[in-house]
């Protein structure tokens, strides 16, 4: 059976990838060129997907990447994986995905299965997808929801053994999701509508989200009380039960965090109903690099300018070189304003902006913060690039700790 998986990034390729083995014929379309050709030859961007893995998938004919959405023609099921990021006013942008409904409303040419991973707020499915190709399809289509809980990087929890949930708009639409995911995923949960699990998607990163900002304020509050927010944390997690640890640092990034909280407490406050928590563990979130610069500044004579500042780890998370809403990006930012001179080192991102990573050379800086760990990085060397070292992630004894 032939299938189409619109989006071939974090979610989409892995998804493709899958589903070529399983045994279906997969069109992997994106309107991204240069990441097609580089996917064409066999050149992975996911750190999950091995250029060996990709190189041997595209040979065998069974997976089929492409711009040219001439060859939807003929799907039988289409997977849409596109981004939901936020607009500048930090609103649900939802333009990917309305861009992706009208390439399968024009491509499709029989009746087919749409399945949605992409992350966005309850009735996306119902009112806006189903809707607009409808209104645009020669073909009556069936519509189902499964949000996507990929954790790249994760090597315990992959496609296979990761719960999946699943709702389709119509009966014949979730027994057909089900039969399609079943050929990779152990672990299938129905629920009762779409709805549902878009909201279960939502919340389960609203629940991280809140609960990080949570403990980057204790962390703060530690700090002024002079004891360990890590002792404190560590001390906590003795209990048996009720209780569940989570880590300070600079903030939170990524495509999933900073970002589907944003989408609930969007429907929330259309609904009337203000998500007050979301709202709040949203700022606290977002001001960390700023509450951590003013720390640095007061301990380093009030003043960063011409100070020379290494930035260690550019991407949200450890071992992955995404790096979207990377709270790291804005602590350069900030420190740019303060009138440091700004170096970045990180063996992973390894180019920004055109510029690369910087080496931690010994004493080559007058304050170091190590934002990130990478396990690529070399601790001893971070810990004696400067005579002041910052650690957000209590990966470095003895350092400045957050
Ligand atoms: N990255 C994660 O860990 C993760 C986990 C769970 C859910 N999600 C959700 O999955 C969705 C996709 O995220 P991602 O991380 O894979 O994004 P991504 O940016 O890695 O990949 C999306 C791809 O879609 C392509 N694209 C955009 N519009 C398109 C269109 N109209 N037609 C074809 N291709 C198009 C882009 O070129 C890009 O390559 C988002 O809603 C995200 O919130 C992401």
């Amino acid at each position: 059976m032939k299938i189409t998986v619109i989006g071939q990034g974090y979610v989409g390729l892995p998804i493709a990838i899958h589903a070529a083995k399983a045994g279906y014929k997969v069109v992997g379309f994106d309107l991204n060129s240069q990441l097609v050709s580089n996917l064409k030859l066999g050149k992975s961007h996911i750190e999950d997907i091995s250029d060996i893995e990709l190189s041997a998938i595209v040979k065998s004919g069974s997976y089929f990447p492409t711009d040219n959405a001439a060859n939807i023609v003929g799907s039988e099921i289409a997977v849409i994986a596109v981004p939901t990021p936020l607009t500048e006013n930090r609103e649900p942008d939802l333009s990917f995905i309305e861009s992706a409904c009208d390439i399968l409303a024009s491509s499709l040419t029989s009746s087919s299965l749409i399945i949605n991973e992409s992350t966005s707020y309850p009735g996306t499915l119902r009112n806006l997808i189903a809707k607009r190709i409808d209104s645009k399809s020669s073909f009556s289509h069936r519509f189902s929801i499964s949000p996507e809980r990929v954790d790249p990087g994760n090597k315990d929890w992959g496609i296979e053994n990761t719960p999946r949930l699943y709702a389709g708009l119509t009966r014949e639409a979730a027994v057909e999701t089900r039969a399609f995911y079943a050929n990779f995923c152990k672990n299938l949960i129905e629920v009762s509508s779409p709805e549902v699990a878009e909201a279960a998607k939502l919340f389960e990163n609203s629940f991280r989200q809140v609960n990080i900002a949570l403990v980057n304020e204790l962390a703060l509050i530690s700090n002024t009380l002079g004891i360990s927010v890590r002792e404190v944390l560590e001390a906590a997690d003795s209990k048996p039960y009720g209780f569940l640890k989570f880590n300070p640092g600079l903030g939170v990034g990524g495509h999933c965090i900073p970002v589907d909280p944003t989408y609930l407490a969007y429907a929330a406050r259309n609904s009337g109903t203000p998500a007050e928590f979301i709202e709040l563990a949203n700022k606290v979130n977002l001001e960390m690099p700023n509450k951590i610069i003013q720390r640095i500044k007061e301990e380093n004579g009030g003043s960063l300018i011409g100070k020379k500042v290494l930035v260690c780890g550019l991407s949200y998370k450890k071992d992955i070189a995404d790096i979207r809403e990377s709270p790291s990006i804005r602590l350069i930012e900030s420190l740019a304003q303060e009138g440091a001179n700004i170096s970045w080192h990180d063996p992973v991102v390894k180019e920004w902006k055109k510029n690369f990573s910087s080496e931690p050379t010994i004493n080559a800086y007058d304050i170091t913060i190590l934002a990130m760990g990478h396990s690529k990085m070399d601790f001893p060397k971070i810990s004696k690039s400067a005579p002041y070292i910052f650690d957000c992630t209590g990966l470095i004894n003895l350092a400045h700790q957050l």
